[in-house]
């Protein structure tokens, strides 16, 4: 996992004696889970995200802890972290842990019925929703902890949306069914899931059966919704010429898929038209599924999705732009204009 401060290595958890977990009993797993210390009593970095794993309870963690055990053992020797100096320090970690790290517990509000709690109980904890639409400091902790503000993953070049503004990735208004079904096929009529969240869907949500799915919903509608700020500045007569290119770029490039007013083709390609994650500022996602293409999550509901190919190659940063700041502006989008420095600046690299 690339990091702000250098590289971690994921470790073995098969129960292999030596390069895994095989000598762990359910209390080190426990410690790992809820204080980040490893079985010798190091601290562990926060990659691993007990910040939010502290909060699962024990019997979840010994229930996790019984399903490794039962995995083929692998011999491979967990691979030393590549953090640049100072962060490689264990004092370091301690400090950061000291300022910023207390283990908790998942406290049920009595207020709220049961599903919410599951829900809060679920994102806070295990499914650790806050390790990337969590805003976080200059030190990679938490900003406002128990609120999902939106952030820029760092090393990544995706932008995690607020879960609290409808204009991102908040869902308040959505009916519950809807917001199962993003979490459990990657995709609804108005909205699919990317990137990174591709991936939470596909190895994470799917899995989860209807009543936490129903939960998480419950308790992600219940998030204070932020008031939604100014209207985005659209484009004035000043960006026809802009504009203009933008559209015969569309024509070319993307009217096959998704239609000559944006109105995509259900269940393969979305619609643009109405799509918020086509007028979010900040652009950056935009910008890189247009440069980079992708795949929705391949889950069970959607085993065979449509991709979206790339346009890196096809297309130069002006066109890119002009192309974008179209489709922010056509069909009852508004959004702000790109220019050619805002698609070079957020195209970044497929890999990244
Ligand atoms: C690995 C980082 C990561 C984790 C963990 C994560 N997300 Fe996301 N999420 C993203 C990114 C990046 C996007 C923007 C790409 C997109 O819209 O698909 C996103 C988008 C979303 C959207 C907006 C979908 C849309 O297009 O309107 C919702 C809702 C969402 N996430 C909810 C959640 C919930 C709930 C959890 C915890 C179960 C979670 N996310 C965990 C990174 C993450
Ligand atoms: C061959 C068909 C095809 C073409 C051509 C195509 N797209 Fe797509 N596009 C897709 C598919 C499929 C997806 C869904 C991919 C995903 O969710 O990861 C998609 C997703 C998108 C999204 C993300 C929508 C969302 O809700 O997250 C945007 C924005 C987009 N395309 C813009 C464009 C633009 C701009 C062009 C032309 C430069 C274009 N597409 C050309 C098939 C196509």
């Amino acid at each position: 996992m690339a990091t702000p401060f250098g590289t971690v290595y994921a470790s073995n958890l098969t129960p292999d004696d030596d390069a895994g977990i095989g000598r762990w009993s359910a209390d080190d797993f426990w410690r790992a889970m809820h204080d980040g210390r490893s079985k010798d009593g190091r601290a562990l970095y926060p990659a691993f995200p007990y910040p939010q794993f502290t909060r699962v309870t024990r019997e979840d963690s010994d229930a996790i802890f019984a399903y490794l055990r039962g995995l083929p053992a692998v011999r491979r020797a967990n691979r030393p972290h590549a953090l640049r100096f100072p962060y490689d320090r264990q004092i370091v970690l301690e400090a950061w842990r000291w300022l910023f790290f207390r283990p908790s517990a998942f406290v049920a509000d009595p207020a709220r019925p049961a599903d919410w709690n599951r829900g809060a109980y679920l994102v806070g904890g295990l499914a650790h929703c806050a390790a990337c639409h969590g805003a976080r400091n200059a030190f990679g902790a938490a900003r406002a902890p128990g609120r999902f503000d939106g952030e820029q993953m760092p090393q990544q070049g995706w932008y995690a949306p607020s879960l609290h503004d409808a204009r991102q990735a908040g869902v308040a208004d959505w009916p519950v069914e809807d917001i199962v079904g993003l979490l459990r096929v990657g995709a609804t009529a108005r909205a699919g899931m990317a990137g990174p969240m591709a991936g939470v869907v596909a190895h994470g949500t799917q899995h989860l059966n209807d009543a936490d799915l129903r939960a998480i919903a419950v308790f992600l509608k219940g998030l204070p919704a932020d008031s939604p700020g100014p209207a985005p500045q659209g484009a004035t007569d000043r960006d026809a010429a802009w504009l203009a290119r933008g559209a015969r770029g569309y024509d070319a490039h993307c009217a096959q898929c998704h239609g000559d007013e944006g109105e995509g083709v259900p269940q393969a390609y979305p619609a643009l038209a109405g799509n918020r994650a086509v007028t979010m500022d900040p652009p950056v996602n935009l910008v890189r599924i247009a440069a980079h293409g992708g795949f929705p999550p391949q889950t069970a509901a959607n085993p065979r999705p449509f991709g979206m190919p790339p346009f890196t190659q096809a297309l130069d940063d002006a066109d890119l732009a002009a192309i974008l700041s179209f489709v922010r502006n056509a069909w009852g989008n508004r959004g702000s204009i790109l220019s050619a420095p805002d698609a070079s600046r957020h195209r970044g690299s497929a890999g990244e």
